[in-house]
């Protein structure tokens, strides 16, 4: 039985920084199973990977990729050690003026993909293994301007922390990473990157020391991860001051758009 690690949104970013330090942090792998869309990306991640890694060219939001995971891992019965669940996206904008298609497919790719994949997994995840979950900072208060990504992530913060209390008696430890903004894509595909403050552009981060952090503290058995300085202040700040008196603050970050007076009843 092969000792394996699965990793979503590898084609990309975070999920293939994730992919490539596993491979140098845990060389007793004995292969790894590659998850995204873009099938050019996925082959080249297979070439420069020094262990076997099986490619699963699959959109993560349709019930039927998840059936074929579901069935292949019947099949093969192998042991995930780890589990990566990176794979997501946020639209950027004031809610009623994006499309409820994209808010549907936020829900569908941030929770509801990591949700069933997590279920796929876990009978096969023997004690001692990990599960890391893409949360971020956006969780840790409403975002106007950025409303339905950071509902998004509180849910997996949420689902995250609980589940890791859960799997405690398994030996099976659960980190939600959840770091500010990183120098990946996300930005371009988040639509209007001048919605985004100064304040945000100067916190971000790159993805590989984003990475090392969160492996780190998946070794320690932290069930959340948070890099950097800026976001374990806005952590705390979060938690310390009512949401009332946060939303504004959020607001402009995201530069949200007040409704005029004409808008109003
Ligand atoms: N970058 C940031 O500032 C930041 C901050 C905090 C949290 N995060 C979270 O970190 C995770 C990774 O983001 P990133 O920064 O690495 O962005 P990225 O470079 O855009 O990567 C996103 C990854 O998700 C995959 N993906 C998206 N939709 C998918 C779908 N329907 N089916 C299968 N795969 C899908 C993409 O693969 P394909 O394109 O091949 O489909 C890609 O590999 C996300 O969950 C994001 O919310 C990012």
């Amino acid at each position: 039985m092969k000792n394996i690690a699965v990793v979503t949104g590898a084609s990309s970013g975070i999920g293939r920084e994730f992919a490539r330090q596993i491979v140098q942090r845990y060389p007793k792998l004995d292969g790894m199973w590659i998850i995204g869309r873009n099938e050019e990306r996925l082959w080249q991640l297979q070439a420069e990977l020094p262990v076997e890694v099986r490619i699963f060219q699959m959109d993560l939001t349709s019930e039927e990729s998840i059936g074929k995971l579901t069935a292949e891992l019947a099949k093969e019965n192998p042991k995930i050690r780890i589990l990566v669940n990176s794979a997501g996206f946020g639209k950027l904008g004031n809610f009623a003026g994006t499309s409820c298609q994209e808010a549907v497919r936020m829900v569908e790719i941030n929770c509801v993909a990591l949700t069933c994949l997590t279920y796929a997994c876990l009978p096969y995840m023997p004690a001692k293994s990990r599960i890391l979950q893409m949360g971020s900072s956006a969780a840790f208060t409403p975002q106007p301007g950025f409303a339905v990504y950071a509902a998004t992530k509180a849910y997996v913060l949420s689902f995250s922390r609980a589940l890791a209390r859960e799997l405690r008696s398994r030996d099976i430890w659960v980190t939600c990473v959840c770091p500010g903004p990183v120098d990946t894509e996300f930005f371009e595909h988040a639509g209007d990157s001048e919605k985004m403050s100064r304040i945000k552009k100067l916190a971000m981060a790159k993805p590989q020391p984003v990475v090392r952090k969160a492996l780190l503290d998946a070794a320690r058995h932290k069930d959340v991860s948070v890099y950097g300085l800026s976001m374990k202040g806005t952590r705390l700040m979060a938690k310390a001051v009512p949401h009332r008196l946060l939303l504004p603050v959020m607001g402009r970050l995201f530069k949200e758009q007040e409704n005029t007076p004409e808008e109003e009843l």
